[in-house]
């Protein structure tokens, strides 16, 4: 009898063909261009060995339930697992498989690019030229100008507020050194040790004259620009609320390439709007991608959102497409998942 795997998404030309080329595999690919509707993957992942999911899948209880007690992987094509219930998936012995690693550098490229288009009004500005109104606003010495993320003669000093300190966060890092980042201060995982040594140890491999972990007010009181790079999930949801935009710098950005969740939209927006700072570039938000011409968040020009496009190179897609697919093979044969998550 053949295994069947049920894959949520079509994975594009050069990902397919290594589940579909597999004789001993039953393959079920939801068929159209959209996402995956829940009803079709309820059906079809009744007497699944494995899933290959998308973020968009929610794996609740009653996906389990549905797929029955032969599943035995669940391979999602994502960095984030906030869709899964882990805790159902470690009792029902799943193993989880995730694509971390392969999309590290691309979401650290938007993260930076984030955060200069927020700080150099790259919203408003693009948007007046792509109407062809430029000519009634010309150069002009304090025109469009916004703050300096880079050291400048000004601010000799630069300080990178990280909220989670990963793998991301520090490739996002790597990419400020260039710009005359100076110090690096992080909130770290509430359930690990403050870890000086491995601080110091950072701050020399990327020269910056420190690296500290610190709590959340201090991040939003010292940083010029805060990245938001944890997990979703309730212990982090509004992790980014009214106190926190309070506290920070006036000419400060704020950026989010993790989850919605970890942002109170509606506190951003107020920020924004009454300037407690500068601006905000988010590539995921809170309720997505159901963002109306109505949310609170669109209304402000500072405030940059993109549609989660952070691993969206094609190389990084086929590399997560082809982990995610590694996943699967190695889980089917209940072998280590090549990138599993610890559940
Ligand atoms: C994208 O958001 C991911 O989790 O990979
Ligand atoms: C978070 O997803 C990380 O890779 O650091």
């Amino acid at each position: 009898q053949k295994i069947k795997v049920v894959v949520s998404r079509h994975l594009g030309p050069d990902v397919m063909p290594l589940l579909l080329d597999r004789p001993e595999l039953d393959v079920v690919v939801w068929p159209e261009e959209r996402a995956c509707d829940r009803r079709w993957l309820l059906e079809n992942i009744v007497g699944a060995t494995a899933a290959l999911v998308m973020l968009s899948e929610k794996m609740d209880q009653e996906m389990f339930e549905a797929a029955g007690p032969g599943l035995r992987v669940i391979s999602t094509m994502s960095v984030g697992y906030e869709h899964i219930d882990l805790k159902l998936a470690a009792e029902r012995k799943v193993k989880i498989g995730y694509t971390p690693d392969v999309l590290t550098e691309a979401v650290a490229d938007v993260s930076v690019m984030l955060a200069f288009m927020a700080s150099r009004n790259v919203r408003e500005t693009a948007e007046l030229v792509a109407r062809g109104d430029w000519s009634k606003t010309p150069w002009a010495p304090f025109v469009f100008c916004g703050p300096q993320l880079s050291a400048s003669w000004i601010n000799t000093t630069r300080t990178a507020g990280f909220i989670g300190l990963g793998r991301i966060s520090k490739a996002t890092l790597a990419r400020l050194i260039p710009f005359g980042f100076t110090h690096c201060i992080y909130t770290g995982n509430p359930h690990s040790k403050p870890n000086l040594e491995a601080d110091a140890q950072t701050a020399q491999k990327y020269g910056l004259q420190s690296v500290r972990r610190v709590g959340l007010d201090e991040l939003a009181a010292e940083s010029d620009v805060v990245f938001v790079l944890a997990p979703g999930g309730p212990e982090t949801r509004h992790i980014v609320n009214e106190s926190f935009l309070r506290k920070m710098k006036k000419t400060a950005v704020l950026v989010n390439t993790a989850r919605g969740t970890l942002v109170d939209s509606d506190a951003l927006a107020k920020a924004l709007r009454e300037k407690w700072i500068w601006g905000a570039g988010l590539d995921v938000i809170e309720g997505e991608p159901d963002v109306r011409l109505d949310h609170p968040l669109l209304k402000e020009s500072r405030c940059v959102i993109l549609p989660h496009i952070g691993s969206a190179t094609n190389e990084t897609r086929l590399g997560m497409g082809t982990l995610a697919v590694n996943n699967v093979l190695a889980g089917i044969q209940g072998k280590k998942l090549p990138a599993e998550l610890d559940t």
